[in-house]
């Protein structure tokens, strides 16, 4: 039987953040019925059911968002469609501003074994500029909730580089929530994407954005202090207390297969990329008239050149960097002599380092990896 994981996408959120532009929409909690109606029957309509499940991923837009009577009925339908390995990683995405007792109960009774918590900033000021909807407090008190409910894996999403944000309000944010010792923490450069509210805020001169350079020196100071308690760094923005990396996250950067199911989902089976569309009204539509194949939009079909070039990149994210043996066990090639040319450009420039078992970063590396990863595009 096939392991593979499975990524299901809820695309409501209470709010939009100025930030983001994850396929999501506020006030349309009247399609929400029909989209989880949807959704189930995108799920019971795969008709390999030889797959072996060993991760679910309940992402958004915001899944806490949605009552939870929603997450029970879509992991059942996973259940009884799929094997579920036993001790299959489950997580699920919460905004802080839209999870009770009451819902952290329900998700971990039916398995959900890691939750995944927005927060961003633990400064106020920060947090109401970027458009989130909760406060550090509110923060507080879902985390503190998560816990005694019995949830052991649970990661907290920062991000650096936010408007107003300097080095010392980003440092307290790190240094707040080490002292809640969360099993994992996530901490995203901001990406200032087109068409987003920020972006119109930056353009308009409303607000500043950090420099690179202080934008690097939060990097550093961030990861220094995060090493320094015991978070180990295993993948560019993810560190993690040792044997809680995320293994959804660490699957996908292992190249290993999933299938995504939900609007924008994408997936990633036999050699093919392909994802669903993001127009919602298409997406049921199709669903409701039996239609579901017309939902897959771009479908990239690799051939090993590709496939090879790719595990590079994905690999060349993680830490420990691409390991030699297990490429050489997946392509039977030596990565090491079939990329010369591109490894010798980049150990020249001091950007990754070689020894006989991996491929991996530098710490300049670290700074200008998207020099690294254009190598293998
Ligand atoms: C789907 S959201 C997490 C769950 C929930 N929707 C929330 O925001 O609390 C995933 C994470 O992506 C990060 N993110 C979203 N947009 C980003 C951007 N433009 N740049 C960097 N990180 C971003 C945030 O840290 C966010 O917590
Ligand atoms: S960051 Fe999360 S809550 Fe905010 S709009 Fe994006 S998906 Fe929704």
């Amino acid at each position: 039987m096939k392991e593979i994981g499975i990524y299901v996408h809820i695309p409501f959120c209470k709010n939009k953040c100025n930030y983001c532009d994850f396929v999501s929409f506020t006030n349309r909690e009247e399609m929400i019925g029909k989209y989880i109606k949807c959704l189930k029957k995108e799920i019971q309509s795969i008709n390999k059911n030889s797959y072996k499940i060993n991760t679910i991923y309940i992402g958004g837009g915001t899944p806490s968002f949605i009552d939870s009577k929603y997450i029970i009925e879509i992991l059942e339908t996973i259940r009884n469609k799929f094997e579920v390995e036993k001790n299959a990683e489950i997580t699920i995405e919460i905004n802080p501003g839209t999870a009770n007792e009451e819902k952290l109960k329900k998700y971990i009774s039916i398995g959900i074994n890691r939750i995944s918590i927005g927060l961003q900033s633990t400064n106020n000021k920060i947090l109401k500029q970027i458009g989130r909807i909760h406060t550090y407090e509110e923060f507080l008190n879902t985390y503190n909730m998560a816990r005694k409910v019995g949830f052991e894996n649970i990661n907290v999403d920062l991000m650096l580089a936010l408007p107003n944000q300097t080095v010392e309000v980003l440092e307290d944010s790190v240094e707040n929530v080490i002292k809640l010792n969360p099993e994992h923490i996530s901490i995203y450069s901001l990406i200032l994407e087109e068409g987003t509210k920020m972006e119109e805020l930056v353009d308009n001169k409303k607000i500043q954005l950090p420099s690179d350079e202080i934008e690097r020196k939060m990097y550093w100071s961030m990861k220094n202090k995060l090493e320094q308690n015991g978070y180990i760094h295993y993948e560019i923005s993810n560190f993690s207390k040792k044997g809680y990396e995320s293994k959804h996250n660490i699957n996908c950067w292992n190249q290993k297969e999933y299938i995504g199911f939900g609007l924008a989902a994408h997936s990633y089976i036999n050699n093919k990329r392909f994802c669903n569309t993001n127009n919602i009204e298409y997406y049921l539509k199709n669903i409701e008239n039996n239609n579901i194949k017309a939902n897959i939009e771009i479908c990239e079909v690799q051939n090993e050149d590709e496939k090879q070039k790719e595990y590079m990149l994905l690999g060349l994210r993680k830490i420990d960097g691409v390991d030699v043996q297990e490429f050489k066990k997946k392509f039977v090639n030596n990565p090491i002599y079939l990329y010369r040319k591109e490894l010798q450009k980049l150990v020249n420039e001091n950007l990754i380092e070689i020894d006989l078992n991996n491929i991996k970063l530098t710490n300049k590396g670290l700074d200008l990896a998207n020099l690294v990863w254009q190598q293998f595009i």
